[in-house]
């Protein structure tokens, strides 16, 4: 069992490590960014507030994001561990956490800057939350999802000036966490810009050493 978070700038590679997770290990993958963007496809309340926050690159306020995850967190399927990707986003969220639940490991995954241009530039999605790339990871048919069939399409976030934008948000924000759980003891370094398996087996080998 463990409680795990994935850390890392937009494009590093978080939903694709915490799918493989998941997978092999069983545990659910929470991505705040996929919650908040079903609730946009559907229209909610929820997804009206955030539109904006996103497509402009910004985080949604805190508030609104603590509480999707510390609910979420409380379903039967968590008991045996969990992966967030992409939260907590900022030192706020990190405190909100400690105050619902407890963290077994953090990875941060490491990219330059110049890889993630190319990286979100080329990343293809699915409302079903898998993600492509058309170079590292493509769809056996073109733009058509292999695990639900339907079309694949570029995210509004993913245009040049906003991915500029999201990542000075997270040097801004989210990087001051690498030193917060750094100093907790639970940080493990990942060097994301290497082929997609090979970090994998890195995040799976650290999780195999967890007592
Ligand atoms: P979110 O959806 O979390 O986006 P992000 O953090 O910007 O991260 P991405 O999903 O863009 O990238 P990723 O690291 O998951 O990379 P991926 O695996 O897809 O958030 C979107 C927005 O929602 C935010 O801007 C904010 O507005 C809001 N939000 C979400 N959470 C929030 C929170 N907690 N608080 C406030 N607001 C929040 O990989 C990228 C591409 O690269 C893919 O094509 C993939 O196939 C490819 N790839 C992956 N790994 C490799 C590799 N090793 N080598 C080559 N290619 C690779």
């Amino acid at each position: 069992m463990a409680n795990i978070i994935i850390l890392g700038p937009p494009g590093s590679g978080k939903g694709t490590q915490a799918e493989v997770i998941s997978e092999r290990l069983g545990w659910p993958q929470i991505s705040t960014g996929n919650i908040l963007r079903h609730a946009i496809e559907s229209g909610t309340k929820l997804g009206m507030k955030a539109k904006g926050f996103m497509d402009a690159g910004e985080l949604v306020p805190d508030d609104v994001v603590d509480g999707i995850v510390a609910e979420r967190l409380v379903h039967d399927d968590c008991k045996e561990g969990f992966i967030l990707d992409g939260f907590p986003r900022d030192l706020e969220q990190a405190h909100a956490l400690d105050g619902f639940s407890s963290i077994d490991i953090v990875f941060d995954i490491k990219v330059p800057d110049e890889l993630i241009v190319d990286r979100l530039s080329q990343r293809r999605v699915c409302d079903c939350g898998e993600t492509y790339h058309l170079t590292n990871k493509q769809p056996a048919k073109e733009g058509i999802c292999d695990r639900c069939g339907q079309n694949l399409f570029h995210r509004e976030d993913d245009k040049p000036q906003t991915i500029k934008h999201r990542l000075e948000v997270y040097h801004k924000k989210t990087e001051p966490l690498i030193e917060y759980y750094r100093k907790k003891g639970t940080l493990e370094d990942i060097d994301g810009a290497r082929d997609i398996s090979i970090v994998t087996d890195d995040v799976m080998e650290s999780l195999s050493k967890l007592k």
